[in-house]
């Protein structure tokens, strides 16, 4: 099992399981790269020739959960408990510095964003985005801090960045007074995506958490009083403005068109980057960008769970954007085991919108199996739970959005386990309960 440190080790190791994908021929970052990934499935791909650009372009390194656990170098079935690891460890982290980094072997203090392979993806977009970039900054109080942001080139050396409301970023660039030194790092390990779409409690570091999963030695910024990742292939370094300016539209998680909203301007000032750099895309509302956003949760989900029934496993299902979407799978000892399990799943992942309990003899895998769980398990007006009127993902386009405030959805949990009293309310015998089970064909 490989364990992939930086990206260029990460694709290394998929090429050599034959599946990365090599375009020799010239490819245009507008419009026609992103249709290509798409079209390919997100499978993993190195685009060698790039009009406009030196820099070869790599996507899709983490569209599946088999590539995640590949570069990670852990069972796909371990990744939940992995994540959670690294999680606990890295309130506890400390980080080990370098000098010199691969990520500063060239030092570009005339900036041209222009000079860098911005895909533009759809011809709806405000513009071409960068969609793999993690971006670290100070918060005034509380330390460091790591997160996506999708950044919209303006010019030649301007973005604009968006900044979800309440996010530790935006914390931190009000707290700042509007300006706020910011690094923006493209071409980035497993373990720093993976780190960076974490929600750790205020104060926790993601690149300790970065470094529980894999090593991640850190390198100080040239300009800016930040650390950054030293693998990186690219550091964008800078500042977060008080000026705003119209960003969007730009297709979402949920794969519907996000609306233009006033948002703050990023001035880059230098561009550290490795010698023969490559530059990393991921497609908005497509694979890597669901799992990126799921799989952070599952542990979350999975601890909550555990602290009121005996949790094996969570899963974030696409179908459901990797964010609104859960499966909690237990093992039921108390009749009221689900019901309890849908409230701490709620717990476990602000956003969760749908929740759905099953036993263990389900595959969560299988969405057709999940469906019989429900077909064969399951009286909603029993064992389906409505919560009206909550907090829910500003995200969700049926939720209820008004400008400055959290957005409001109904939740409702589905608790399709086997279940364990009949219609008068009175106990199932373990042979009641049995017969609910599939009975499987042998092999011969
Ligand atoms: C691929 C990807 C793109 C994202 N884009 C944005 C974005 O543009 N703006 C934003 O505020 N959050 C974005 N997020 C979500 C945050 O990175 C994520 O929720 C993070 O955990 C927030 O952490 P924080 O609350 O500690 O700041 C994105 C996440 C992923 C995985």
């Amino acid at each position: 099992m490989a364990n992939c440190r930086n990206l260029r080790e990460l694709l290394e190791t998929i090429k050599s399981t034959g599946r990365l994908l090599t375009f020799s021929q010239e490819v245009d970052p507008r419009l026609e790269m992103a249709a290509l990934i798409h079209q390919f499935g997100e499978q993993p791909v190195l685009f060698e020739q790039v009009k406009g650009s030196s820099y070869p372009v790599v996507a899709g390194i983490c569209s599946d959960r088999e590539l995640v656990a590949l570069g990670l170098g852990v069972p796909k079935e371990r990744l939940l408990f992995r994540l959670a690891e690294a999680l606990a460890a890295g309130s506890r982290g400390n980080v080990q510095e370098i000098n010199p980094a691969p990520s500063q072997e060239i030092v570009e203090e005339r900036v041209s964003l222009h000079t860098l392979p911005i895909l533009t993806h759809l011809p709806g977009d405000g513009g071409p985005y960068v969609t793999a970039g993690v971006v670290i900054v100070k918060d005034p109080d509380l330390g460091r801090n790591m997160s996506f942001h999708r950044l919209m080139r303006l010019d030649e050396t301007h973005f604009a960045v968006r900044l979800v409301e309440g996010r530790g970023t935006h914390m931190a660039w009000q707290k700042a007074g509007g300006e706020l030194e910011v690094a923006i790092c493209i071409g980035n390990s497993l373990a720093v995506l993976l780190a960076a779409a974490m929600s750790p409690p205020p104060g926790v570091d993601e690149l300790s958490i970065a470094n529980a999963l894999m090593p991640t030695p850190l390198v100080r910024c040239r300009t800016v009083e930040l650390e950054v990742p030293a693998e990186a292939e690219m550091v964008l370094e800078g500042r977060i403005t008080r000026q705003l300016v119209d960003e969007g539209p730009f297709l979402d998680l949920t794969e519907t068109m996000d609306i233009v909203r006033r948002q703050p301007v990023v001035e880059i000032k230098c561009i550290t980057h490795r010698r023969d750099a490559l530059y990393q895309a991921l497609l908005p509302g497509g694979m890597e960008h669901k799992l990126l956003m799921g799989m952070p949760r599952e542990p979350t989900i999975y601890e909550e769970v555990s602290k009121v029934c005996d949790c094996i496993n969570v899963l974030l299902t696409p179908g459901g954007a990797s964010w609104l979407h859960a499966v909690v799978q237990i093992r039921k000892r108390d009749p009221d085991d689900g019901r309890r399990a849908i409230e701490a799943a709620f717990r476990g992942h602000a956003s969760l919108k749908h929740v759905l309990i099953v036993d263990e003899d389900i595959n969560i895998y299988d969405p057709a199996e999940l469906e019989w769980a429900i077909a064969t398990r399951l009286q909603a007006d029993h064992d389906a739970i409505i919560f009206p009127d909550q907090p829910g993902s500003s995200l969700d386009p049926s939720a209820l959005h008004v400008a400055g405030e959290k957005s409001r959805t109904a939740k409702m949990g589905f608790d399709a386990t086997i279940p364990w009293r009949n219609a008068s309310g009175a106990l199932h015998t373990e042979g009641e309960r049995a017969a609910f089970r599939k009975v499987r064909y042998p092999t011969v």
